[in-house]
């Protein structure tokens, strides 16, 4: 055990922030004995020092000028959980570059600028850490990392958004709106009050760019995975999915096949036994599939001071422990190949139609027969309540590329027999 403790400097005291800086004092006896050494908190630097805070910490660590920490030559390891991109990227590439590990939770800047941080982290030999950046409390990158190395990753299937999974979750239980179930959240935190990196699945496309980097060994562009989010689903289409053995979910899918690496957000159906159907309320969970291992599933708080700050608090013991054996940069990143992206419109799935149509014979043959030319075959379908002179039809499609599924939509949609195609949401098998 070394004397003395390793200094760290925290950049943000928010949610984050709290969580870590408390886990860091009540467990600082064990934290101690794991590391190796103490960990001291030399500053913390915050946007407003007088903000009332959650977390009882002397007013002298406090400071508004976050460089005041990167540039202190006493401060080893520089964490932060300010988030953003600017100035989140300038502060930790120059800690990188003055030789200081870093711990990090910022999704979106390692999504956008990680090649950058583990570039520079590599010339330095230095550690970047980030078990926080995805899926908070749950261990995930690190297992990627070490415990699953031996494996080629086939597939990573996840619900990575707390805040959609509860919406969703509630619409199911409760019967409410998509609407009524976002206000829920805002009011019970779980969503912010600008709730579209949650709702649009931006927040589950950084997190996707992130896994996949480490589980394909490729550099992963944000931009390029497809992303649709939760919005359009109404509470008929929870309601005949039930019926049909499906619940909805947000899914985050990466997958590498024989045609190309596949990378996508989106609302899915999946079958009531599907180990990911059950994972319910704001809990996330990851499905990784490896050609030794089999599957594997990790489960647990995808957000939250305390599980989030047991990923940051984690990170900071690591890489404690490298810095006193002198082996930081131990582990380097190793996504080094740009793997070509599979165009979303190449992508196969099975797919769920609900559509309003005329209600009168032929109608329904016309429609299966556009389908039909269009190589879309159907697998099950169910009809519902009229509404007038329409009919609410519902469609469950067999695997079927993406531009074939376009390509019958406008040409359902140019027929005069089918007003509205309502919804169209993937499925998986
Ligand atoms: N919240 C979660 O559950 C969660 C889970 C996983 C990952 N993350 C990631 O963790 C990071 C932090 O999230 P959070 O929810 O903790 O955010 P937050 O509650 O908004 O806290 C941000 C903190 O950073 C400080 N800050 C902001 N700009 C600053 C600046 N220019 N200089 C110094 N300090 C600054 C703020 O100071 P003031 O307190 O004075 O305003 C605040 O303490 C983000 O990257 C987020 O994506 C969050």
């Amino acid at each position: 055990m070394k004397e003395g403790a390793i200094n760290i400097g925290l950049i943000g005291l928010g949610t984050v922030g709290s969580g870590t800086f408390e886990l860091l004092q009540r467990n600082s006896d064990l934290i101690r004995r794991r590391a190796g050494c103490g960990i001291n908190i030399r500053r913390i630097a915050v946007r407003q020092k007088d903000k009332p805070r959650s977390v009882d910490v002397a007013p002298d660590l406090l400071t508004e000028d976050a460089w005041e920490i990167v540039n202190d030559p006493a401060v080893e390891i520089v964490v932060e959980v300010m988030g953003g991109v600017e100035p989140a990227r300038a502060l930790l590439l120059s800690a990188i570059e003055q030789g200081k590990s870093v711990v990090t939770a910022n999704k979106e800047l390692l999504a956008k600028h990680g090649a950058q941080l583990m570039d520079a982290a590599r010339e330095k030999r230095v550690d970047v850490n980030f078990e926080g950046s995805v899926a908070g409390g749950i261990p995930l990158i690190t297992p990627l990392k070490q415990s699953l190395a031996a494996n080629r990753i086939e597939r990573v299937t996840g619900i990575l958004n707390g805040t959609t999974n509860y919406i969703l979750t509630r619409m199911a239980r409760e019967g409410l709106d998509f609407d009524e179930a976002l206000r829920e959240a805002q009011q019970k935190g779980f969503a912010e009050s600008d709730p579209s990196s949650d709702v649009d699945g931006h927040d589950a496309a950084y997190k996707l760019a992130i896994v996949s980097a480490i589980a394909f060994g490729s550099r992963i562009p944000v931009e390029e995975i497809f992303r649709e989010g939760i919005s359009r689903i109404r509470i008929q289409d929870i309601r005949y999915a039930a019926e049909l053995g499906y619940v909805i979910k947000l899914l985050a899918i990466a997958q590498s096949e024989s045609e190309g690496f596949e990378l996508r957000v989106h609302p899915t159906l999946l079958p009531v036994e599907h180990p990911l159907a059950s994972v319910s309320d704001e809990f996330n969970a990851i499905m990784v599939e490896g050609d030794g291992v089999g599957r594997v599933m990790f489960y647990g708080k995808g957000a939250g001071a305390g599980p989030t700050g047991s990923a940051v608090v984690a990170d900071i013991i690591d890489t404690a422990r490298n810095i006193l054996h002198g082996a930081t940069g131990r582990i380097p990143c190793t996504c080094d190949q740009s793997l070509p992206l599979r165009r979303y419109e190449d992508v196969k799935s099975m797919f769920y139609f609900r559509m309003l149509v005329a209600d009168r014979p032929g109608v329904l043959a016309r429609i299966a027969g556009i389908l039909g030319e269009e190589g879309v075959s159907i697998a099950s379908m169910i009809q519902k309540g009229e509404q007038g002179r329409l009919a609410e039809v519902v469609w469950i499609t067999h695997r079927a590329r993406q531009k074939a599924v376009d390509r019958s939509i406008q040409r359902i949609q140019e027929t005069d027999i089918v007003p509205q195609i309502t919804n169209v949401i993937h499925v998986t098998e």
